[in-house]
């Protein structure tokens, strides 16, 4: 940093490359900068030449100065939520590269604490920290010093345990802790699926609309991705087999369809493992919040039944606990465990040690299920209030259809109202600018025409579901076109 590139004083080389890294990202909007004399030592460069860089990027608004607490990066530099940010030009990537990069362009998962009606997002404020806090502090010194080193890659053999108990309680799945292995979310598991049992240029069936997450695992491995419609009793197979012969797994969300929210009808499920098993491939369940269903019954998981010898099924905290957890599971057929675990260890060796054995003692001595159950009566009352706000808001316009299942409303378009390929995008955009994250349902859509909007719910409580409601009632009425 000391030398100077020729004719341009290192005070302006500087400025350039901080204006560089705040304009890139790397340095966060909102983020604090180091104090001065240890930032310019770092550089190796004297203060007076910081100083300098600093006031100049100061007087252009990329740093605002806090008196008595430092510079900190300006934070209306950060994107909007849900605003795409184009790529920069990419360097010479490789053509898995290439296509990884890409995933970019259509699956950014919002990374901002987001606005009401964010999809997706639990309660977080009333997580029990204090408790989770004290299990880690009982873990006993002799096993803390064993969770400091390297683990088995398919996971701590307490939390294995505990998820194989917990799923055949809560989701009626019967498995081995040899058949789990513990990863980083459904997404590593996605990830590890693509790369273990397909090869670049295989077809693979998806939800149409579906997640885009599990769209962007599966193309960042080079499988051809083929959309298959979702009718009221989920993903159509017979449509799907017929048009895409060759397809070698399917993924689908069968408790609680994302986004539309349909569940999977018991003919349809027989259906698909017939598939799978005539045709020699696999299903993916995805169950992501399959806990949350609040009728007096609840369905099982696909997994659970006698045929479902080719399912995988993927598990996730991310609802049930909060996603910044990044914990979740695969239960896979026993043979098929090892290289898993294999490529477990190759991406990232495995997941936290502390964070796994704090959850086996979270799950094994009863505290996922109070959690849940608190979740079970907190979720439809939010769901209620969001009705009612929103009703009031529009005059009695919007009714949106209550659900037994699920941490989102839909609200779609009937096809009278549709006219184009992205028709409820504009309506979104207004609300964003309102404060309010109404997501589209074109954006989870491939070929499928099917159009409205999705009300997160779940991460609220009451105070803000209402003035959200109330911010878009100028916009309600739109809303509301013919069905
Ligand atoms: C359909 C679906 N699957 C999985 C997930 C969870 O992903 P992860 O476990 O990686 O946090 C989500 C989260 O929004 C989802 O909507």
């Amino acid at each position: 940093m000391a030398s100077t590139r020729a004719n341009v004083p290192l005070r302006l080389q500087l400025y350039r490359q901080l204006r560089g890294a705040i304009e890139a990202g790397t340095l966060a909007p909102g983020s604090r900068l180091p104090p001065t004399r240890e930032h310019a030592l770092s550089l190796g460069v004297s203060r007076n030449t910081l100083l300098w860089a600093m006031a100049r990027l100061q007087a252009e608004g990329y740093v605002t100065a806090r008196v008595g607490d430092g510079s900190y990066v300006a934070a209306a530099l950060a994107p909007q939520a849900g605003v795409r940010v184009p790529l920069p030009p990419l360097p010479q990537l490789s053509r898995r590269g290439q296509a990884i990069a890409e995933t970019h362009a259509r699956w950014q998962p919002p990374l901002v604490a987001a606005l009401p009606f964010r999809i997706g997002a639990p309660e977080v404020a009333s997580f029990p920290y204090a408790l989770w806090d004290r299990l880690a502090r009982q873990i006993d010194p002799r096993e803390r010093q064993r969770l400091a080193q390297y683990l088995d890659p398919a996971g701590h053999a307490p939390l294995r345990e505990a998820v194989a108990q917990w799923l055949w309680v809560a989701r009626g799945v019967r498995c081995d802790a040899g058949q789990v292995l513990v990863c980083s979310g459904s997404q590593q598991a996605l990830d590890l699926i693509a790369r273990l049992l397909l090869d670049p240029g295989d077809e693979v069936l998806v939800e149409d609309p579906g997640y885009p997450g599990i769209r962007a695992a599966l193309l960042g491995q080079g499988v051809q991705v083929r959309p298959v419609p979702v009718d009221d009793e989920g993903l159509c197979i017979a449509a799907g087999a017929e048009r895409w012969p060759a397809a070698r797994l399917a993924v689908v969300t069968p408790t609680h369809q994302f986004p539309v929210g349909v569940c999977m009808s018991l003919a349809r499920r027989r259906e698909l493992l017939d598939w799978a098993e005539r045709c020699g491939a696999w299903v993916v369940e995805d169950d992501y919040d399959g806990e949350f269903q609040y009728g007096p019954h609840r369905l099982e998981a696909l997994t659970s039944l006698p045929q479902a010898g080719r399912v995988l099924y993927v598990g996730t905290f991310s609802k049930i606990l909060h996603p910044g957890l990044r914990l979740g599971f695969i239960v896979l057929p026993a043979p098929l465990l090892r290289p898993f675990a294999a490529a477990r260890a190759v991406c990232d060796r495995h997941a936290p040690g502390d964070s796994q054995a704090v959850l086996a003692r979270f799950i094994a001595d009863g505290h996922l299920l109070r959690h849940l159950n608190r979740m079970r009566e907190l979720y439809p009352r939010r769901q209620q209030h969001l009705i009612q706000a929103l009703a009031e808001a529009s005059e009695g316009r919007l009714q949106l259809a209550p659900s037994a299942q699920g941490l989102h409303l839909l609200h779609e378009l009937g096809p009278a109202a549709r006219r184009g390929p992205q028709d409820d995008e504009r309506l979104s955009q207004q609300a964003l600018a309102a404060g309010v994250m109404l997501t589209p349902l074109s954006r989870y859509a491939l070929a499928s025409p099917r159009r409205g909007w999705l009300f997160g719910y779940a991460g609220y409580d009451e105070a803000e579901l209402t003035r959200a409601a109330q911010r878009l009632a100028p916009l309600l009425g739109q809303l509301t076109a013919p069905r």
